[in-house]
């Protein structure tokens, strides 16, 4: 499988047409950007971490009966997938207190939930990505009813999964972002990343973060943050 043209390029990945109308290649950068794209800059393997690390999230979750556009892994970087059309929606779950919740309602960082929350933000970096509810998301016509009831039983179940397989490698899954793609046949899958880019991890036994918190807040120790989720994950 090669790359034709290329269809469009993101903060973080770029993604190709392939001679397969139905298949796309997705090629992983080290560029990082937070803050809508305010803050910018590089993290060394970024790439690579996050597209294999995505792979082996994607096969695990499809094994447990949630559907994805991954296809195959053709080298660190790069990744077919089936092609869809994104629900212009960023899901969010969270397991415990972080980020713009911790924020938003005033209170710390670290506190556990007794249930998990979800929520979506309209995908639209001009209106930089805005909450947004159900109703909503309706009313813009992003998806149905049904695809937004599918999206969000998607969702939790991955928090399930993910939740459950991090613990094992000591970490604890405190918060993520998924997105989800429609394919030419209409089913929606999982499409997107799972990586530190787009996931809150944090060493089980002493909350250090290892991810991209450590970037967006300077906290130095980006890359080696990196390594060592890929290392618990993959064992290189
Ligand atoms: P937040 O606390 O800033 O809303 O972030 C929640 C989760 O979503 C966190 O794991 C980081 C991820 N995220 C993205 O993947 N992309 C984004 O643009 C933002 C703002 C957050």
């Amino acid at each position: 499988m090669e790359k034709t043209v290329q269809l469009y390029e993101g903060k973080a990945k770029k993604v190709y047409a392939t001679e397969d109308e139905n298949l796309c290649i997705v090629s992983y950068k080290d560029d990082a950007t937070a803050f809508n794209g305010l803050k910018k800059g590089t993290i060394a393997q970024k790439g690579i971490v996050n597209n294999r690390m995505t792979n082996m999230m994607m096969q695990l979750l499809e094994k447990q009966g949630v559907p994805t556009h991954f296809v195959k892994e053709l080298s660190d970087r790069d990744t077919v997938v089936k092609k869809v059309k994104i629900v212009p929606l960023e899901v969010i779950i969270r397991n415990v207190s972080a980020g713009s919740f911790a924020k938003r309602y005033g209170v710390e960082e670290g506190i556990p939930f007794d249930e998990p929350t979800i929520e979506f933000s309209y995908k639209n970096d001009d209106l930089g990505d805005p909450l947004i509810n159900d109703y909503h998301a309706l009313a813009l016509k992003l998806a149905t009813k049904e695809e937004i009831e599918l999206i969000k039983k998607y969702a939790f179940k991955v928090n399930d999964v993910l939740k459950a397989y991090f613990l094992t490698l000591g970490v604890k899954l405190i918060d993520f972002k998924l997105e989800f793609g429609k394919t030419a046949e209409g089913q929606i899958v999982l499409a997107d990343e799972i990586s530190p880019d787009t996931c809150r991890f944090w060493d089980a036994k002493t909350n250090e973060k290892l991810d991209k918190d450590r970037f967006r807040r300077d906290m130095g120790g980006v890359e080696d943050a990196y390594k060592e989720i890929f290392k618990r994950v993959t064992g290189d």
